[in-house]
């Protein structure tokens, strides 16, 4: 079931996605080379508690970090970890907040120095492929109307969406109904109506859109070893358009 959210929710549920915004504000302040993704950890989990918010993934199914942390071919969910980011890497840093009995959910891909042509050229095509499905969150259109605008958008750059991952709803709960394909058909699924708070956040891969998994159990990489990028916000659907809670 689709949970609809009524004015005083969204209004709480906007403090805990403000959080993640700052919280990502701050990571691209912090992000570059020398520093290491542990780092970065420690300094979003600080301010999430100084906040007096929960960092919504530590625990999340056994998660040990505050941040998913994924550099260069990893796709989403890497370990932040003792390892330097170096000038030229992409890092994608992904962060929940619980407070207020709300979550807030976002990520960004963000160049470590400066990056090649191709890999800025990733990070254009995924935050745009994320806006054009975001534009696409108004009542009256289909669930997969999100879907297939980011899939095609994606792949007229001419790279490819993940599968093995989707967005989804978000609210009480870190993961609600629906889920979110990156790729489909349009004008199918539910109805999007107000209220609807949703996490779209397409994964890109320069090559193929297969992924491995490994041994850590989390960290998930691109198959044919391509750069890939991930963007994400936490949206509300309402009347006439759509809000972006998870952008300052
Ligand atoms: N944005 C991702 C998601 O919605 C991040 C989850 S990481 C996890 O699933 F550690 F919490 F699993
Ligand atoms: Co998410």
């Amino acid at each position: 079931m689709i949970v609809l959210k009524s004015e005083d929710e969204i209004k709480k549920m906007a403090e805990a996605c403000r959080i993640v915004a700052e919280v990502l504000e701050g990571m691209k302040k912090n992000v570059s080379p020398g520093i290491t993704t542990k780092e970065l950890d420690e300094i979003a989990e600080s301010y999430i508690i100084a906040k007096g918010a929960r960092p919504a993934f530590k625990g999340y199914r056994g998660y040990p970090s505050t941040v998913c942390a994924s550099v260069n071919e990893q796709v989403v969910h890497g370990i932040p970890s003792v390892k330097k980011l170096k000038n030229g890497d992409i890092i994608s840093i992904d962060v929940g907040v619980h407070y207020n009995g709300f979550y807030g959910d976002a990520a960004v891909t963000l160049p470590v120095g400066s990056i090649s042509k191709q890999a800025q050229k990733l990070l254009a095509a995924t935050e745009n492929a994320l806006e054009a499905g975001i534009g696409k969150a108004v009542v009256g259109n289909r669930l997969s109307d999100i879907s297939s605008t980011i899939q095609d958008y994606v792949e007229s750059e001419g790279f490819s969406v993940v599968r093995t991952f989707v967005g989804h709803g978000i609210g009480r709960d870190l993961h609600e109904e629906p889920q979110i394909p990156n790729y489909g058909r349009p004008g199918e699924g539910p109805k999007l109506l107000e209220g609807m708070t949703l996490a779209i956040e397409p994964m890109v891969n320069a090559g193929g859109w297969e992924v491995n998994i490994l041994k850590d159990g989390w960290t998930a990489i691109t198959k044919d070893g391509s750069l890939s990028a991930h963007f994400e916000h936490t949206v509300v659907i309402t009347n006439n358009s759509q809000s972006i809670l998870t952008k300052l």
